[in-house]
C-alpha cells in the first residue's frame, strides 16, 4: 500500500513512523519546508523519545521518506491520512481551516480512487460533511475513515505499537475492510463504528480521562483539610478493576494541546446537540482553580513576593516532552511576576519554549541546583526525573529559605519534615498518616 501522510506534527509524524514500520511505504508531506529539511536529515521536528531511531530505520529500508510537494506524494497513492492541527478557536469550538484547506490540496492532486484517512480531533460531523465536500470538489471517488489517535505526547512511539485499540469509523464497509487490513501489523484490536461514533469517542476519552483528574484533584483537597493521602486513597481507589488507577494523580491539574481543548470542544458540541453538560464544565473549572494551589499555598507564607526569589522546576505540562502549550506552568509563573517575585526555572527540555513565552522575565537555570540556589522557595510544577533526584538536604543547603511546595507528590513528607523543610504536599493532610499508623 501507498499512504501518504499529510502533517508531521506529533500525531502526523507518529502515524507515518509507525506504519512505515509494519511494513507500508509511506510518504509524510508538510507545507513547512524547513520541517521537511529536518525530516531529510534525520532530525525530528517534535521532541519525542526514540522516534528519530524509527526514522533512520526506516528511511534506511526505503519504505519512509519526507516531502513538501503535495504533488509529488499524491502521485501514486491509495491511502491519505490528513493528520493536521485543529487548535482551539476563539469561541472554544475546533479550527477546521487546515483541515478544509488539506481536503482542498487533495482534490487537486489525487490521481485515482482514494481513501481519506482522518487522524485528526473533529467535531461530530465534520467527517460526513468532507465526505459530501470530496464528493462535489473530487475528481476520483472519496471514502472517509475517521481514525482518531490517542497517542500520548511523551510515549507517542510506544503507544503507537501498544494502543488498547484502533478505532476506524466509516459507512463504506470495502474502505473499512481496506484500512482494517492496513492496521493488522499493528496487532491491536480493532473497533469499527459509524462515523460520528467515531468521532465521539475521541472526545469522550479524553473528557472522562479529565474527569478522573478533577476528580482526584478535589478528593485531594478534601485530603489536606481531613487529614487523608491522596497517594493512599489513590492507590485504594485504584485497586478496584471498575475504577483502575491511570489518571488518579492528583496535582495541578491537567494542561497540554489535548485535555484543554478537548473538554471545550466537547462542551460546544454539546451545546449544539441540546445537552446542557454540567459535569464537563464543573470538570474545567475545577482545573482552572487547581493551577491557582501552589500560588495561594505560597501566599499563606509570604504576605507578599515583591522582591523574593522563587524557584519553579519543570515547565513542560508533564515530563518527556518540550511542549508548554496550556501548561499549568504558565499560569503560575505568570502570577509569580505580577505578584513582584523574581523567578528562575529550570526545565530540562522545554526552557527554549519558555523562552519564547517569557523572555527576559524569567531567569532559567541550567540544573535543579542553580535553579534553588538562594531560593526563597521552590515550586515543583513538572514531575521530571531530575527534580525527583534532588535530596532534601541538598534543598536546605541551597536554598535561603527551605519552603517547598509541591504540585506533583514529588517527595515523602515525613522525611521532608525530619529535615526540618516547610514542605506541602498537593493532597497530604497536615496529620501526616505515617505518623498516625507508625509506618
Ligand atoms: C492525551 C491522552 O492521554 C491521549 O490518549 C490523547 O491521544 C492525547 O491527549 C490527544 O488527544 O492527542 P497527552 O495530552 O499527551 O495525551 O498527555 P497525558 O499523559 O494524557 O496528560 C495530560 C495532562 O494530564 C498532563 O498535564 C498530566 O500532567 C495530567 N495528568 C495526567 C494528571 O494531572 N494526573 C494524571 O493522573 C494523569
Amino acid at each position: 500500500m501507498n499512504i501518504v501522510v499529510i502533517g508531521t506534527g506529533y500525531v502526523g509524524l507518529v502515524t507515518g513512523v509507525g506504519l512505515s514500520d509494519i511494513g507500508h511505504s509511506v510518504i509524510c508531506v508538510d507545507l513547512d519546508e524547513s520541517k521537511i529539511e529536518k525530516l531529510n536529515a534525520g532530525v525530528s521536528p517534535i521532541y519525542e523519545p526514540g522516534i528519530e531511531d524509527l526514522i533512520h530505520k526506516n528511511v534506511s529500508a526505503g519504505r519512509l521518506s519526507f516531502t513538501s510537494s503535495f504533488k509529488e506524494a499524491m502521485k501514486d497513492s491509495d491511502i491519505v491520512y490528513l493528520a493536521v492541527g485543529t487548535p482551539e478557536g476563539p469561541d472554544g469550538r475546533a479550527e477546521m481551516k487546515y483541515i478544509e484547506s488539506a481536503a482542498e490540496m487533495i482534490a487537486t492532486e489525487m490521481t485515482r480512487p482514494t481513501i481519506l484517512v482522518v487522524k485528526s480531533t473533529v467535531p461530530v460531523g465534520t467527517n460526513r460533511k468532507l465526505q459530501n465536500q470530496m464528493a462535489e470538489i473530487a475528481p476520483y471517488p472519496v471514502s472517509v475513515v475517521s481514525n482518531p489517535e490517542f497517542l500520548r505526547e511523551g510515549s507517542a512511539v510506544h503507544d503507537i505499537f501498544h494502543g488498547d485499540r484502533i478505532v476506524l469509523g466509516s459507512d463504506d464497509i470495502g474502505a473499512l475492510e481496506t484500512l482494517k487490513a492496513v492496521n493488522e501489523g499493528f496487532d491491536i484490536p480493532i473497533l469499527a463504528t459509524n462515523l460520528e461514533s467515531a468521532e465521539l469517542i475521541k472526545y469522550a476519552s479524553n473528557a472522562f480521562l479529565a474527569t478522573k483528574i478533577s476528580f482526584i484533584n478535589e478528593i485531594a483537597n478534601i485530603c489536606e483539610s481531613t487529614g487523608g493521602d491522596i497517594r493512599q486513597v489513590s492507590k485504594g481507589m485504584g485497586m478496584d478493576h471498575r475504577i483502575g488507577s491511570p489518571f488518579l494523580n492528583a496535582g495541578i491539574g491537567y494542561g497540554g494541546s489535548c485535555f484543554p481543548k478537548d473538554t471545550s470542544a466537547l462542551n460546544e458540541i454539546a451545546m449544539d446537540a441540546g445537552v446542557d453538560f454540567k459535569l464537563l464544565r464543573e470538570v474545567i473549572e475545577t482545573n482552572k482553580n487547581q493551577r491557582l494551589k501552589l500560588v495561594k499555598e505560597l501566599k499563606m507564607r509570604y504576605a507578599s513576593l515583591e522582591g523574593k526569589k522563587i524557584a519553579v522546576l519543570g515547565v513542560a505540562f508533564k515530563p518527556n516532552t518540550d511542549d508548554i502549550r496550556d501548561a499549568p506552568a504558565i499560569t503560575i509563573i505568570r502570577e509569580l511576576l505580577d505578584s513582584g517575585a523574581y523567578v528562575t526555572a529550570y526545565d530540562p527540555i522545554a526552557y527554549e519554549n519558555a523562552k519564547k513565552v517569557f523572555g527576559e522575565e524569567v531567569y532559567f537555570a541550567k540544573t535543579v541546583k542553580q535553579a534553588l540556589q538562594d531560593a526563597e522557595a521552590v515550586l515543583i510544577v513538572t514531575e521530571w526525573d531530575e527534580v525527583k533526584e534532588v535530596s532534601p538536604k541538598e534543598m536546605l543547603e541551597l536554598m535561603k529559605t527551605p519552603i517547598v511546595i509541591d504540585g506533583r507528590q514529588c517527595f515523602d513528607m515525613h522525611e521532608m519534615k525530619e529535615h526540618g523543610l516547610d514542605y506541602y504536599s498537593v493532597g497530604v493532610g497536615e496529620i501526616d498518616a505515617k505518623e498516625v499508623v507508625g509506618n
